[in-house]
């Protein structure tokens, strides 16, 4: 089987990327069967053909990724065609494995393109990827589901979206008017602390822990340089519950995992950076009924996005009250051998080969 793993990508997660790939490909490399292709893409989003060998060697050293921008090397996508390099020939490819988080990874952007390109793919389609990564909407269908949400609001920088490309940055005045608006709302609604989200990021990027209406307007300026609209949830006193969630339309779920951050939050510093950031329980240490509550959640949760084979569904357990709430789906979760999903997966019973090899069958369903 031709496998092409696609890495890098254009977005603020382009470095975890680098990361979970060197897991994946590891393992795809071993498998008889498997004739593995690689294509980094940059920043700028361009697609190279890189070198196996060199790109085992440097995820055994440094277990990451690198991308090598050589022109000799460039790919290009041909609706209809597939993958091509600079000779004009077509990669024979039978599944493509996007190994990519964000936007332009896990939006439905490159999942659309693929579609285009007739090439079978690991992971949610163009809905499902698109609606898992936009919390806002994620939120609007489970709420419609009946399924539990945090309190949040919406501000939209209506400058930005009106007068692209002006910079993502509402100006002081405008910034100054959403924030008097977005306090009024929050004070009138459920009250600080709150906690101010990029609508479409992940790995905690552009997130600021809000405590009072003096620091709102910083974290809304830090969230508009990641997105356009932004969300603010109210913030809940919490433990926090992934579930691995595998399959198309009869998914299957794993007993779910804690993260336990020693920071004020799970920031990107406790996710990736600061070795003693978090600490992961596999399971979860939870009564039987709440567990399996969870994990029926998590399933509801992927199906009403309309997600496809993997997603890594994150709720919140309130310390007092014990409600749960759906926090966040994420359709190309973190992916290394020590990240929560393979981890959870692997508790669960199921090799990381034989998750690697699982996807691939799904995608070809
Ligand atoms: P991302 O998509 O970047 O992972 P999340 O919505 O999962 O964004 O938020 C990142 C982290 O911020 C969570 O893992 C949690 O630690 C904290 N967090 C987010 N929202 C809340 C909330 N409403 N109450 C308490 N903690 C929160
Ligand atoms: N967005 C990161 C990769 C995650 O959710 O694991
Ligand atoms: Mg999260």
């Amino acid at each position: 089987m031709n496998v092409v793993v696609l890495y890098g990508g254009q977005s603020q997660e382009h470095q975890v990327s680098l990361i979970s790939a060197a897991g994946v490909i590891r393992e795809l490399e071993k498998m008889p069967d498997v004739s593995l292709s690689l294509a980094g893409i940059t920043l700028e989003g361009r697609w190279f053909l890189q070198d196996k060998t060199e790109q085992l060697r440097c995820a055994r050293e440094t277990g990451a990724l690198t991308i090598i921008p050589d022109p000799e090397s460039a790919l290009a996508l041909h609706p209809g065609e597939g993958i091509v390099d600079t000779s004009g020939t077509v990669l024979p490819v039978d599944c493509v494995f996007p190994v990519l988080h964000g936007a332009y990874g896990e939006d439905g952007t490159i999942q659309g393109l693929l579609e285009m390109c007739h090439l079978p793919y690991v992971g949610s389609g163009v809905t499902g990827s698109a609606l898992g990564m936009d919390k806002v909407r994620a939120k609007q269908i489970w709420e419609q589901n009946n399924l539990p949400v945090v309190p949040y609001i919406t501000v939209t920088d209506a400058i930005t979206v009106n007068q692209a490309p002006s910079g993502k940055n509402p100006g002081p005045d405008a910034l100054s008017q959403i924030t008097q608006t977005a306090t009024e709302r929050i004070i009138g609604t459920f009250g600080f602390p709150v906690f101010v989200k990029p609508n479409a990021a992940g790995s905690s990027v552009g997130i600021t822990r809000v405590e009072d209406s003096a620091h709102l307007g910083a974290a809304l300026k830090r969230a508009f340089r990641v997105d356009a609209t932004v969300l603010i949830e109210q913030a809940l006193t919490v433990r926090e519950i992934e579930t691995a969630v595998l399959g198309n339309s009869d998914p299957r779920t794993f007993p779910s995992g804690e993260v336990i951050p020693s920071h004020q939050f799970y920031d990107y510093e406790a996710k990736y950076t600061d070795p003693a950031g978090a600490a992961l329980k596999i399971p979860a240490d939870l009564d039987p009924a709440l567990a399996r509550e969870i994990e029926e959640l998590s399933r509801q949760a992927f199906l009403a996005v309309g997600a496809a084979g993997l997603a890594r569904v994150d709720c919140f357990l309130h310390r007092e009250t014990r409600q749960i709430y759906l926090n966040e789906i994420n359709t190309l979760p973190g992916f290394t051998p020590i990240s929560m999903y393979p981890k959870m997966v692997q508790e669960g019973g199921v090799t990381y080969a034989e998750l690697l090899r699982e996807l691939l069958t799904l995608a070809l369903e």
